[in-house]
């Protein structure tokens, strides 16, 4: 009886939470389902198709081919790039097969049915004080841009390389957490295209970001953020989805030092699959429900074959609590509300990961009893993880997997199977933290304790 009142005390105050104006815009919350059969996709579906037929031309031939001349050592190449842009927007294509600087922002967001060959490099100047006014400022996280590259049928291939020379950034973000660090390649507004078949090295921040886009590809990328100094290279996220649908990430490498990849506010129907991650904080959804009065939605996920190494995570999801509340200076947040259902996690190796799969309603607080005291507006249900195998790093001792909801009736239909992961030998068996959700088919011995 005890327990009866206190699911529907819960479930009062939090329909109140929600009884604001932005509540009614979200048709499906707060009414869990649970899907009758599970989706399998056994590939990526039919219009991201393989990389290399979607390089034809759009034209074919090319209407137009512009290539882009270098000016030199020192010298801005951005105001040729855009020019050549421009040239050979509408059906052609933009050589860029030399070493650039690209010294000044380029909003290339006007791009229709055009290639962007990179077979050389583009440099980005890292000098930390001109991007602090520099480039476009995006609301969401205080993040900030070297050039914005949008429009219909946009694709970046070739073979080359770009790099931030993010040494400075990182070293200079040591002592300053508020300190503007551009995102190496931003997709913004683009409907249809890819970024394929290229190298990112040593972004300041994330390397990439895609924005109000739709069925966009990116494939065959090797991302590398190294640090040579002890500042680390913080928050290099691989790949961050924020209002998109219809979007694949397949067959890449990334090394680097936040989120392999991460599914920001409104990513929907999104294929990961084929990647090897090394060092980073795993595949995440979220973080979401940070700010107040927003909804945040991830549905729609399918992920696999994934090779995870030396990670904080390997299946991870994150989602902040149900009052505004911060820690630091650019980590603070909570009290959003909003939604993440049907995401499928199947087929993943760790190797040297903290917890093979972390489920967290507290993100950025380590306060459990201030998070049960204001249980997150986010709802999480329809989840799978299945067919996960190797070895956690120890971090938590025999601890391989938490999945932690903020009170009982936030988390429905969470599934775990074949979930073949093992704690180092010294430590013993492996199990699990399971709180305030039913294990009943979660796999993954929930015998430790949630403090
Ligand atoms: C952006 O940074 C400012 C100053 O640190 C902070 O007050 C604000 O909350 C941040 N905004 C977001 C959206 O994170
Ligand atoms: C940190 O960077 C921000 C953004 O550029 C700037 O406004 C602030 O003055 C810097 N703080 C310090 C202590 O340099
Ligand atoms: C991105 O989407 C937001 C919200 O729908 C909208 O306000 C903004 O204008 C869009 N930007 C572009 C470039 O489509
Ligand atoms: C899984 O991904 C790896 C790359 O990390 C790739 O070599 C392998 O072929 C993929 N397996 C399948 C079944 O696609
Ligand atoms: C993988 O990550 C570890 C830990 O960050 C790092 O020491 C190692 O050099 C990385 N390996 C590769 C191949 O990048
Ligand atoms: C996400 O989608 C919801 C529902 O359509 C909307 O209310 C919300 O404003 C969107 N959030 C962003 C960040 O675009
Ligand atoms: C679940 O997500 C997958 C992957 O995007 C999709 O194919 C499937 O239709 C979704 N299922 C439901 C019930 O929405
Ligand atoms: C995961 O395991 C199930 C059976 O447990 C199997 O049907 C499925 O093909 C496996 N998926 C992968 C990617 O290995
Ligand atoms: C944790 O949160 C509880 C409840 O809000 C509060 O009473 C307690 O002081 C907090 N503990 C710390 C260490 O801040
Ligand atoms: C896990 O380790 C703890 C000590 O850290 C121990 O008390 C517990 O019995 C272990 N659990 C199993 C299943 O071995
Ligand atoms: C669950 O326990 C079994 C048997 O002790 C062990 O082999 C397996 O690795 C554990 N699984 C997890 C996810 O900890």
């Amino acid at each position: 009886m005890v327990h009866v009142k206190s699911i529907i005390s819960v479930l009062v105050s939090t329909l109140s939470l929600c009884a604001s104006a932005d509540f009614t815009t979200l048709p499906f919350y707060p009414a869990p389902s649970v899907p009758a059969a599970w989706p399998k996709i056994p590939t990526v579906p039919a219009w991201a198709v393989p990389s290399t037929d979607r390089h034809k031309p759009p034209h074919s031939p090319y209407r137009k081919q512009c290539k882009v001349k270098a000016r030199g050592p020192g010298l801005d190449d951005i105001p040729n790039i855009i020019e050549a842009a421009r040239k050979c927007n509408h059906g052609g294509r933009v050589i860029l097969d030399e070493e650039y600087y690209a010294a000044s922002p380029a909003d290339l967001t006007f791009l229709e049915d055009v290639d962007l060959v990179l077979s050389g490099k583009i440099t980005w100047n890292n000098d930390v004080q001109y991007w602090q006014n520099a480039g476009f400022f995006i609301p969401y996280q205080n993040q900030t841009s070297y050039w914005l590259i949008g429009g219909n049928n946009v694709n970046i291939y070739g073979g080359g390389e770009i790099s931030g020379e993010g040494q400075t950034f990182y070293d200079a973000f040591a002592s300053n957490a508020t300190l503007l660090r551009p995102i190496l390649l931003v997709i913004y507004g683009a409907r249809g295209g890819s970024v394929s078949n290229i190298k990112l090295s040593d972004g300041p921040s994330w390397f990439n970001l895609l924005i109000n886009s739709s069925n966009f590809i990116y494939d065959n990328l090797h991302m590398n953020a190294v640090s040579l100094s002890s500042n680390v290279a913080k928050n290099t996220d691989g790949i961050d989805i924020y209002r998109s649908d219809n979007i694949v990430f397949s067959n890449s490498v990334i090394n680097n030092g936040d989120d392999c990849v991460s599914f920001k506010p409104n990513s929907t129907h999104i294929i990961v699959s084929n990647l090897a991650c090394n060092g980073s904080h795993g595949i995440s959804v979220g973080s979401l429900g940070q700010y107040e009065n927003e909804i945040d939605i991830v549905e729609n996920v399918y992920v696999s074959n994934i090779s995870m190494s030396n990670a904080q995570n390997g299946a991870r999801i994150k989602v902040w609590t149900g009052t505004a509340a911060g820690t630091s200076a650019n980590y603070n947040g909570g009290d959003g509300a909003g939604i993440v259902r049907n995401i499928t996690y199947d087929g993943m190796t760790v190797n040297n990961v903290d917890y093979a799969i972390q489920v967290t309603q507290c993100y950025g607080q380590s306060n459990l009893t201030f998070c049960a005291e204001h249980p997150s507006r986010m709802l999480i249900q329809d989840v799978l993880f299945e067919n996960f195998s190797g070895t956690t790093s120890g971090k938590y001792k025999n601890i391989t997997t938490s999945i932690v909801c903020s009170a009982p009736n936030l988390c429905t239909n969470l599934q775990a199977d074949n979930i073949d992961v093992a704690s180092p030998a010294k430590y013993g068996a492996g199990q699990s933290q399971c709180k305030n959700v039913d294990t009943t088919s979660l796999h993954v011995n929930c015998t430790a304790s949630a403090a």
